[in-house]
């Protein structure tokens, strides 16, 4: 709760995830800032909670670059995973826990439901506020390795191997726009004891071809979509999500000014993940961000999240 915005009579923006304060609802999303001491700042500057870059059990050097290219509206990313490996992971996290001035979403990624476990038990023990399940990476148990998030059943079996071990750190589910029906997949994971939903996860894989050089921009040629083209996409995921689910939604995907922000909170989002919106408005886009869902609340004679969550259904 922010003392000063209460005194002052502005709007309390606040949202409470599973008992966990967040002093507004946007949430930094994962893979934007992979340094800690990035992550660190922007915890100072003005966002509701962040989160880590997906870790998995092993480093990961990432595809060749360019891993980031935009396009007239939004951006084409293919990082390949790029991160330093547990061990080093729960140095930096212990790090970010004592001098975050927001709560930490860790961020998980594997390829088997067996390294998902051993992740979330050994970073469980360290007690992040939230522990996010990248569900979007191929499983490689599965026939072509589907990533996880497209099976309903085997999102479930990831989630509750990890509540087995997750003692009570909440559990995120990340979920992929790239299905049939995401409502399938939403019900499964609530089922299985998740406690939150995160949405949505790049859509695609895309590509962008250099005309002049007649190439893929890419390094790895294919990548996720994300940014302002996706948010139509991001929107529906989260409205379908909202009527088959209790659980509290983390809803973003190309969410970049205030009036984005209720929108997806109109679908049902209680907060509000922001992403590429960090690359096109810099880092005071939380603050800025925040103002005007302000600015629109007032205008409209809304004085909490509250009368706008869920009133698009
Ligand atoms: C450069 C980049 C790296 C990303 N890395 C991750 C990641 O490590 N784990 C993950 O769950 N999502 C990752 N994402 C996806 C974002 O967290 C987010 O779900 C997606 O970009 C849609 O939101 P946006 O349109 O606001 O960017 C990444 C996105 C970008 C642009």
């Amino acid at each position: 709760m922010v003392k000063t915005k209460k005194s002052s009579g502005l709007l309390d923006l606040s949202v409470k995830l599973c008992g966990v304060v967040l002093e507004n609802p946007t949430v930094l999303f994962s893979g934007i800032y992979e340094a800690p001491q990035d992550l660190i700042n922007a915890s100072k500057n003005g966002v509701g909670a962040i989160t880590t870059k997906s870790v998995s059990i092993n480093l990961r050097e990432g595809y060749q670059q360019p891993r980031i290219v935009k396009f007239d509206h939004g951006f084409l990313n293919a990082v390949g995973l790029k991160n330093p490996g547990l061990e080093k992971a729960k140095e930096e996290l212990k790090k970010m826990l004592s001098e975050a001035k927001t709560p930490v979403i860790t961020s998980i990624v594997a390829n088997k439901t067996s390294e998902f476990q051993k992740l979330a038990k050994e970073i469980a023990e360290l007690k992040p506020h939230f522990l996010e399940l990248n569900l979007s990476c191929p499983n490689v148990e599965a026939e072509f390795g589907r990533p996880f998030a497209t099976d309903a059943k085997i999102s479930a079996k990831v989630v509750k191997a990890v509540k087995k071990v997750s003692k009570k750190v909440p559990v995120i589910a990340k979920l992929t726009p790239n299905v049939l029906d995401i409502k399938e997949i939403a019900k499964a994971v609530e089922k299985a004891g998740a406690d939150l939903i995160s949405a949505i996860n790049t859509v695609g894989p895309g590509m962008v071809i250099d005309i002049k050089t007649k190439k893929p921009k890419l390094g790895n040629k294919r990548g996720g979509v994300s940014g302002p083209a996706i948010k139509p996409v991001a929107i529906r995921c989260v409205y379908d999500i909202y009527e088959v689910v209790k659980i509290p939604i983390i809803g973003g995907g190309g969410i970049t000014t205030g009036e984005d922000a209720v929108e997806i909170i109109m679908a049902g989002a209680t907060a509000v993940g922001i992403g590429s919106a960090v690359y096109l408005r810099g880092r005071n886009v939380f603050t800025e961000i925040c103002k005007e869902m302000e600015t629109f609340m007032k205008k409209g004679g809304y004085k909490s999240l509250k009368e706008i969550r869920g009133a698009a259904h």
